[in-house]
């Protein structure tokens, strides 16, 4: 039964390694500080929009509500959102970083853009296995506002 998985393995496998190396190529490679702050955190906003992105189809009609997928959507959205803040510490102001630099001049600002969003995340998960459309909705735009708000205040325009 095993037997035309096990050839197949080490293929995946090696696929598998290439692609994380390439993807350490393309971002690691230009994060020169040795705990790689700035790549750790990217990763972790990375997951944000790829966990936000099938909630906003739902949110625009684009998608089907299936209750126990947005739930799950909505739980990882909450368990990744408390994760990019600690890679801001004092020493990871850094190029190529996109974070202004009063991500660091001003850090109870960003404390409350980060707390303000957190309560969005909060909302939504609230809500999220209710299958009121209209109540859904609104909180994942209350949840994209403040991505929004808070790149409009701390993160540069240039990529
Ligand atoms: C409290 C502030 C704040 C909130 C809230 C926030 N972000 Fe960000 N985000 C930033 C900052 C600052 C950067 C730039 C990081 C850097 O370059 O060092 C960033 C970068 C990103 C990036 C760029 C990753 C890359 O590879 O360049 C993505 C994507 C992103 N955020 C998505 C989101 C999404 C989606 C949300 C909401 C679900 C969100 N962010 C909420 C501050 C925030």
């Amino acid at each position: 039964m095993s037997k035309p998985i096990i050839p197949k393995l080490p293929l995946t496998l090696t696929l598998l390694a290439s692609l994380v190396l390439l993807g350490a190529c393309s971002d690691g490679a230009r994060d020169t500080h040795p705990d790689k702050l700035l790549t750790k955190r990217l990763a972790i906003f990375k997951q944000f929009t790829k966990t936000l992105e099938p909630m906003g189809l739902v949110a625009r009609d684009r998608k089907d509500y299936v209750k126990a997928e947005f739930v799950e959507n909505a739980n990882a959205l909450k368990e990744l959102s408390t994760q990019p803040w600690v890679y801001f510490s004092a020493e990871g102001n850094y190029p190529p970083t996109r974070a202004k630099p009063e991500v660091w001049s001003q850090p109870d600002a960003f404390k409350k853009a980060t707390n303000t969003y957190l309560a969005t995340v909060d909302q939504l998960v609230a809500v999220a296995g209710s299958a009121d459309k209209p109540v859904i909705s609104a909180a994942v735009e209350a949840v994209q506002k403040s991505c929004k708000s808070c790149h409009d205040q701390f993160r540069s325009d240039r990529s």
